[in-house]
């Protein structure tokens, strides 16, 4: 098969530890199929799907139907994650060896939209980790420190009366946990970074040559909490749109590669329970389709990365973080490729009801961006061509 990859830049696929793909349970607003055809648009090869689905991903029955309806639909590897506890932020560790041995072979673990807060179980949770040889990936929320369902801090938010969850609640977590990580020999993965703090944590952890590594989301590389001014409930996300200098830390630290990585936190929502009022919506917001559009602009645009950091950021410290030894790397000759082309220059509009995805959540509607994937290939096969799936 021959591509056209004229004045365009060639990347290895990349590899998401962060997606939310509602099946089982939310079929509604996404399925594996439909997220796994929004990733391959965005680029991906490999996604990590989160366990909180319902029923929750915290059983090999579970998180192997997830990795077997991936290979079904083939556009894209889906990983399942499963849970750290029963039920997500229950009072049991899940049996993370049996998920680990099944079909699809978790590999990371995680109650994300719930800390794991009680100290015990996290440092449980870390070294039983470290014996099986996989990663726990902790949404730092500490809940005792977030007001209700209210998801949002920063002085907008504050005179908005829409004051929740302050950088403490993150910090505080991602402080105790690199501590619980360095004292059980564990390695510790941050889910979703958002404030200028953890970066210095962040910072200060490797400094102690503690395994601890971190993520950063599109929409907290790009907005900050001026968008809550509409009181818009798309812009409703955990953690919270945070303040133009987290912006800009979160930024120097992806750059300066003391935040790892890029991760989406793709997180499709029903139209009923995004236009509700503020306080009653759900966090989060979809992410895939448009993650390369913004890390170019927000990265590459101001010279903070090039397009081999762009390939380290997206695929290949994504890939050594999890252990995925057949994504994130150059090819040898004769292998098959995963692979995406970026045309730097394809100006697009995003529009809502045109993703892929079922829900149409997107905080960017009608913003317009230079970059756009219009290529991508798994293990050698077309799966998106000219900006089109190949089903
Ligand atoms: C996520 C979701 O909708 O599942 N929401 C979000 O705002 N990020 C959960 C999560 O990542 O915490
Ligand atoms: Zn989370
Ligand atoms: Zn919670
Ligand atoms: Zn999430």
């Amino acid at each position: 098969e021959v591509v056209e990859a004229g004045g365009q830049v060639l990347l290895p696929g990349f590899v998401d530890l962060h997606t939310h793909l509602r099946e089982p349970g939310r079929e509604d607003t996404e399925t594996i199929e439909s997220g796994s055809a929004a990733a391959a648009l965005g680029g991906y090869t490999a996604v990590f799907a989160m366990a909180n689905t319902s029923p929750v991903a915290d059983s090999v029955v579970i998180t192997d139907h997830v990795w077997r309806r991936g290979q079904e639909v083939g556009l894209v590897d889906v990983h399942p994650v499963g849970a750290v506890t029963v039920g997500l932020a229950g009072k049991q560790l899940a049996e993370m060896a049996t998920m680990a041995s099944g079909v699809g072979k978790v590999k990371m673990f995680s109650d994300d939209g719930h800390c794991v807060d009680d100290p015990l179980i996290m440092r449980r949770a870390l070294e039983y980790s470290s014996s099986l040889g996989v990663l726990i990936a902790q949404h730092a929320e500490e809940p005792r420190l977030t007001v209700g369902a209210v998801a949002h801090e920063g002085p907008t938010a504050a005179r908005l009366g829409l004051a929740g969850w302050p950088r403490a609640a993150e910090e505080s977590i991602v402080a105790r946990d690199a501590l619980l990580a360095r004292d059980a020999g564990a390695r510790v993965h941050i889910c979703h970074a958002s404030t200028a703090g953890t970066v210095e944590l962040m910072k200060w952890a490797r400094g102690q040559g503690i395994s601890i590594t971190a993520e950063v989301t599109p929409h907290h590389l790009l907005l900050d909490d001026s968008r809550l001014e509409t009181y818009d409930a798309v812009n409703k996300v955990n953690p919270p749109l945070r303040e133009r200098s987290d912006v800009e830390a979160l930024r120097k630290g992806l750059a300066e590669g003391v935040i790892d990585c890029v991760a989406t936190d793709h997180a499709p929502h029903a139209e009923q329970d995004k236009c509700c009022e503020f306080s009653a919506a759900r966090p989060g917001m979809l992410g895939l389709e448009t993650a390369l559009a913004i890390v170019a602009q927000t990265m590459v645009e101001p010279g903070l990365l090039d397009w081999r950091g762009v390939a380290k950021v997206m695929s290949e410290r994504p890939a050594e973080i999890v252990g995925l030894t057949d994504q994130g790397r150059p090819i040898a000759v004769g292998e098959p490729a995963n692979l995406t082309l970026v045309d730097p220059q394809r100006e697009w509009t995003v529009r809502g009801p045109e993703l892929a995805s079922i829900a149409a959540n997107t905080p960017f509607e009608a913003m317009t961006f230079a970059a756009r994937v219009t290529t991508t290939l798994l293990r050698g096969r077309v799966t998106v061509r000219d900006g089109q799936v190949q089903r």
